[in-house]
């Protein structure tokens, strides 16, 4: 049971499939989409980590682009310039995990305030949410570029804060990025780590407060009777 007064999601991996991508990746690279995506992606992390920790910024889709090149460039890959577009352009067309709109729904008759709280830019947050028509069940989407920097910097989970005008123990922090629910634990938030593919949560010297196995499991962390499958977790 949590007493939480809004939910805040982290929105790639979290709410939005970053594996959407693997489709284009293979009509580009036939067999290679996987491989591809799974790079890629962990790239386009380490950069934003490291341009926080040289002390620049760059937008999301900086990074993106960046970790694509590479990706390419490693696997020995052409990117032609239509390609690599397109590519790109299809991060920003991601598709939720097929329990989240419903999931959504639920926690929107709660009637708390929900927002996302996301590395992407203002317009890569924007384009993925529209695309998916969910932007009527959020409150907020907010972005890093207002702290110009990266989660899992501090300042970024402030921004969540500030524009619920609540204190981190009064929100409920969802991420299925176990770096990212490190970090908002060690701001103060609650946290909720979704583990949809029974991963192991990092060595950051914390642990989320509950762990659930989708998005679908969420809800039941606010009913006061009932069964309630998500479970504590240390
Ligand atoms: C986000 C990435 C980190 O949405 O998953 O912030």
């Amino acid at each position: 049971m949590t007493q939480a007064q809004a939910i805040v999601f982290d929105l790639y991996g979290t709410l939005y499939d970053v594996h959407s991508v693997v489709q284009r990746c293979n009509a580009a690279y036939p067999g290679q989409g996987m491989q591809i995506s799974e790079l890629w992606r962990q790239k386009q992390l380490e950069y934003t980590w490291l341009r926080s920790l040289m002390g620049q910024y760059v937008p999301f889709e900086q990074a993106t682009d960046d970790a694509l090149v590479y990706t390419c460039r490693r696997l020995g890959l052409d990117l032609d310039p239509a390609t690599r577009a397109a590519l790109c352009e299809a991060y920003l067309k991601l598709d939720p995990y097929p329990e989240v709109p419903a999931a959504l729904q639920q926690l929107n008759e709660l009637g708390l305030p929900l927002a996302i709280l996301s590395n992407g830019s203002v317009f890569s947050i924007d384009s993925v949410v529209r695309h998916s028509g969910l932007q009527h069940h959020f409150a907020h989407l907010l972005s890093v570029e207002r702290a110009g920097v990266f989660k899992p910097d501090f300042r970024v989970y402030t921004l969540a804060c500030q524009a619920l005008g609540l204190a981190p123990g009064q929100i409920l922090f969802v991420s299925s990025n176990a770096w990212d629910a490190a970090g908002a634990r060690h701001f103060g938030f609650e946290v909720c780590w979704v583990n949809r593919r029974g991963n192991t949560f990092d060595e950051l010297g914390v642990t989320p407060h509950t762990v659930a196995g989708g998005l679908d499991e969420v809800p039941a962390l606010f009913r006061t009777a009932g069964v309630n499958s998500a479970h504590r977790a240390g």
